[in-house]
């Protein structure tokens, strides 16, 4: 199984967005993808659940995992909290507003709190071809869990100030975790407005050199509406024809083949 996180302590940048459309390529090619959920916010899960407004995921979520096995010892729960999706091939271990309380008890109970994650996930390494991981906006423990188990990291941020300046703020946990040699991350930028490209200097620099690094994935997903409009309508942005000549779509293809390709 190979694992990417997608991460960036910037919120609204397109994490979600980006862990949707990555999984559902990889999908579409046959792969067997699980995606996990360690946003509170549980957005991709109401993506893959079709959960409308308001409604929570049933049964099983993160929350009980993280509760069993920090509190309760329970190792070889996770298997129960994976669902199917409403795609092909997508699998989803959903989150809800309950795992923001109990993120203050794994720094408490766990000796080890950044290898928690790494332990629950163990006994499904071999049921799937991908783990996908939507963080949310911080740099929390669930989000160095998520670091700790990445074989590969993607960086979605828009060009501008604040979230330039959260990538700034990702990247050293990144290397605090993974140690500085690790360079399995690749930063995406996203709802590009190639009109707004003018930002404070020192960033300006700082973006040049990540770019120059060859840290920084060539296209450049635009603004476009069909991706609100198809996450609005609980659609398969990547499936269905209505979308097809999506320019956000196209990027998104052209990334999901660069990671199909690259990331073995
Ligand atoms: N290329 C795009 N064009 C237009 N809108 C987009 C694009 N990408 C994402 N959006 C919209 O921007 C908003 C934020 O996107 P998303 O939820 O994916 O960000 P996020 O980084 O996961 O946010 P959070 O930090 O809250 O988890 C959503 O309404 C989404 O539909
Ligand atoms: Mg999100």
């Amino acid at each position: 199984m190979i694992t990417i996180a997608i991460t960036n302590a910037k919120g609204g940048v397109a994490k979600t967005t980006t862990a949707i459309n990555l999984s559902s390529y990889l999908a579409l090619q046959g792969k067997k993808v699980l995606i996990l959920d360690i946003d509170p916010q549980g957005n991709i899960t109401k993506n893959f659940l079709d959960l409308q407004m308001g409604l929570k995921a049933k049964g099983v979520t993160m929350y009980d995992v993280f509760y069993k096995y920090v509190i309760d010892g329970k190792k070889n729960i996770v298997k129960e909290a994976i669902r199917k999706s409403n795609s092909e091939n997508i699998f989803i271990l959903p989150s809800t507003l309950k795992m923001e309380q109990f993120k203050d008890n794994i720094s408490l109970h766990s000796r080890e709190r950044s290898k928690v994650l790494r332990n629950i996930i163990k006994p499904i390494k071999k049921d799937f071809d991908y783990l996908i991981i939507d963080c949310p906006a911080d740099l929390s423990v669930y989000v160095e869990n998520s670091i700790e188990i990445a074989d590969y990291i993607v960086l979605p941020s828009i060009f501008d100030l604040y979230s330039i300046d959260g990538l700034s703020l990702a990247i050293p946990l990144i290397w605090d975790i993974k140690g500085k040699g690790f360079e399995n991350y690749l930063i995406l930028y996203t709802m590009f407005n190639p009109r707004a490209t003018k930002i404070q200097a020192e960033l300006e620099q700082y973006s040049r050199e990540l770019e120059e690094a060859g840290k920084v994935f060539e296209g450049r997903v635009p603004i476009d509406q069909n991706i609100r409009n198809a996450q609005a309508n609980f659609v398969n942005l990547m499936e269905d024809p209505t979308y097809k000549n999506s320019k956000a779509r196209l990027v998104y293809e052209e990334f999901g083949n660069f990671v199909l390709t690259n990331w073995k």
